[in-house]
């Protein structure tokens, strides 16, 4: 698959480390340098280049967003139209003064999308720090850590959760994109923002909210910080 990132900072970079390992090319987008681009993709071999964000969408059959949450409108401007793209959302809501207000009681994954029209969103990659997700991916099959991921487009999330397995974690859908809140920060009970999960947890939490149920406490593992 050709995978357009967009942001090749710690999660897109990783991402896009891991993707390209698994036999995906990539191709690397939005730098204040773009040497430091050209350095990135040539590190991950020869499926990978760089180059201009309009570039990006144009190369990739997905695309991964991977911005900080204040330069999303920029990036955005500069992308062009979304119309029909997968786009895998991995932001958080965190501006200059911590977790931005968002209007209308919407989740930030309904947010994005709506500031991306035609696009086929699904938040993911977004809920463990990158160090974490960048030393324990490609675990043995009952330790996996579990990305979750949410979205309004089955199709999308079919070819997301592919994805999300050949990075070498575990995926769990968690629903539409109005069902994003447990994702998303901050880190608190009833979220699965910040916390690991593996397979056979992820089964009982996607089950918890999907009847209204309170969530179960998270597994006692080695917790990693808060992810930003
Ligand atoms: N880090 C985490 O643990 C973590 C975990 C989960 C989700 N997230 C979310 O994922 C998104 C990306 O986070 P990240 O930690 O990967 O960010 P990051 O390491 O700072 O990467 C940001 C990327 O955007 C590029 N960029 C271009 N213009 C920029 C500008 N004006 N200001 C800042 N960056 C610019 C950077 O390239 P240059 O540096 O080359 O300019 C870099 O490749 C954020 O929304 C974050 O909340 C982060």
């Amino acid at each position: 698959m050709k995978i357009g990132v967009i942001g090749a900072g710690r999660i897109g970079g990783n991402a896009a480390r891991l993707f390209a390992a698994a036999g995906h090319d990539v191709f690397l987008s939005f730098s204040r340098a773009p040497v430091r681009l050209r350095e990135k993709a040539a590190a991950l071999g020869p499926r990978a280049r760089s180059g201009d964000v309009r570039d990006a969408v144009e190369f990739g059959d997905v695309l991964m967003l991977s911005v900080p949450w204040t330069s999303i409108p920029g990036v955005l401007e500069h992308a062009g139209p979304l119309q029909d793209k997968i786009v895998i959302d991995t932001t958080n809501h965190f501006g200059p003064g911590g977790i931005q207000t968002l209007p209308g009681g919407l989740t930030a994954a309904q947010f994005n999308a709506r500031r991306m029209p035609g696009a086929r969103l699904v938040k993911a990659f977004n809920t463990l720090t990158a160090g974490f997700q960048a030393s324990e991916a490609g675990r043995p099959a009952r330790q996996r850590v579990v990305l979750f991921h949410c979205g309004d487009d089955p199709d999308a999330k079919t070819v997301v959760a592919g994805l999300i397995t050949d990075a070498g974690f575990a995926p769990a859908d968690l629903g539409g994109l109005a069902d994003a809140a447990p994702m998303e920060a901050p880190r608190r009970a009833g979220a699965v923002y910040g916390e690991e999960y593996r397979p056979a947890e992820a089964v009982q939490v996607v089950e918890a909210l999907r009847e209204g149920r309170p969530l179960p406490p998270p597994p006692d593992y080695p917790r990693d910080v808060d992810a930003r």
